[in-house]
């Protein structure tokens, strides 16, 4: 029974139709930011960056760079990844779109050749990839379509306030994407179960102001990090232990936990509480800190390149961020190569 206020769903007969992970692409700008030259322009230290976060660089792309781009060249690797050369339908997750309208998904879709499919965008800030996942998830195993490319792509420097302490040492921009196709729940990389919840009362714990609020001056974005970070241990948890029942796993069978990368010592707190071994959490952000949604497939892809995540791992994605907002999954990895490039 899902917890109020959440809603958790399985693939409980393994026969039944499911949404089957079958590519993953990632994509990240070249440029390196590293402590070092943040440390030049703001009042930090390279430990204070580390020991409260894990971060040791992040990537910045260059200003000719859209989000649009990245999100393209994550979603051709991932096809290329998946060996597909068309899907059903785009759904992009993005908190950073380049223009309020209309959605990035159609274009993307256009540019990488699919044709007149299904194509939205999904706004559910840090917990994007799972909540675009999930809705992907309902189209195949409703019939609507029979195969989805999942994006998450994010440029968060260009919400972000460079000479903000507590959001740019954090922050950093990449893509990542997966397609998902129809089979069944018994196959390796089947979603087997969803969790996604909100609450909206910490609306404004997370957020980048509209014209109407601040009309004047620059609309950062803003986090209020100490309670997020509370909620983010608090919920991330708690939904990874709800599809963890809707599986029937227990915390120590969890090959890989993969969760939002927001920080370091939030990751190992959400597997200390779970009781997930501290080595199956998946810890990526070092080397290109948060990017938002599209932290969980730059995560999975640097996983599987490590040998941290292998076929047959029971693995759990979950992630956490701005609505407030949280989502999990579970599903066993399955045999692929991830197709990485730089842009
Ligand atoms: N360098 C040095 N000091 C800094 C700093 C920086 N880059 N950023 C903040 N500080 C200071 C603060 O001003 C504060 O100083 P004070 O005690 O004099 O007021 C002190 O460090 C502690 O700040 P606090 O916010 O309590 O630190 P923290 O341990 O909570 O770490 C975050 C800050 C942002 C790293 C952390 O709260 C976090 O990761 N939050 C959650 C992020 C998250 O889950 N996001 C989800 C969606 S993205």
């Amino acid at each position: 029974m899902p917890a109020a206020g959440s809603t958790s769903s399985s693939r409980d007969g393994l026969g039944l139709p499911a949404a089957v992970l079958a590519g993953l692409g990632t994509c990240l700008p070249v440029t390196e930011i590293h402590n070092a030259d943040l440390v030049a322009l703001l009042d930090t230290t390279d430990e204070w960056i580390r020991s409260r976060t894990g971060i040791a660089a992040r990537r910045r792309a260059g200003d000719e760079v859209s989000m649009r781009d990245l999100a393209c060249e994550a979603g051709a690797n991932a096809l290329r990844s998946a060996g597909l050369e068309t899907v059903g339908g785009v759904v992009l997750a993005t908190t950073t779109p380049d223009r309020p309208c209309p959605a990035g998904a159609p274009e993307i879709a256009h540019r990488l050749g699919l044709g007149q499919v299904p194509a939205f965008d999904v706004a559910a800030v840090c917990s994007g990839f799972v909540y675009a996942a999930a809705v992907a998830a309902g189209l195949i195993t409703s019939g609507v379509v029979d195969s989805v490319l999942v994006v998450a792509s994010e440029l968060y420097s260009r919400i972000i306030d460079p000479m903000d302490r507590g959001t740019a040492v954090i922050f950093g921009d990449g893509a990542g994407a997966v397609v998902l196709r129809r089979g069944t729940a018994a196959e390796q990389g089947a979603l087997l179960a969803f969790d996604l919840g909100a609450d909206g009362s910490g609306h404004d714990l997370i957020h980048v102001p509209g014209e109407r609020e601040q009309p004047d001056g620059p609309r950062w974005f803003s986090m209020a990090g100490r309670k997020v970070y509370l909620r983010a241990v608090e919920q991330m948890a708690a939904s990874t232990s709800r599809v963890l029942k809707d599986c029937g796993w227990s915390p120590e069978a969890v090959g890989a936990l993969v969760p939002h990368q927001a920080n370091g010592r939030i990751i190992q707190a959400v597997a200390e509480r779970l009781g997930v071994p501290p080595g199956n959490a998946v810890c990526e952000i070092a080397r290109v800190g948060n990017t938002s949604a599209a932290s969980i497939p730059l995560a999975l892809a640097a996983a599987l390149a490590t040998g941290q995540l292998a076929p047959g791992a029971r693995t759990v994605l979950t992630a956490f961020g701005g609505g407030l907002s949280w989502g999990s999954a579970a599903l066993t990895w399955p045999q692929l190569r991830a197709v990485h490039s730089e842009f």
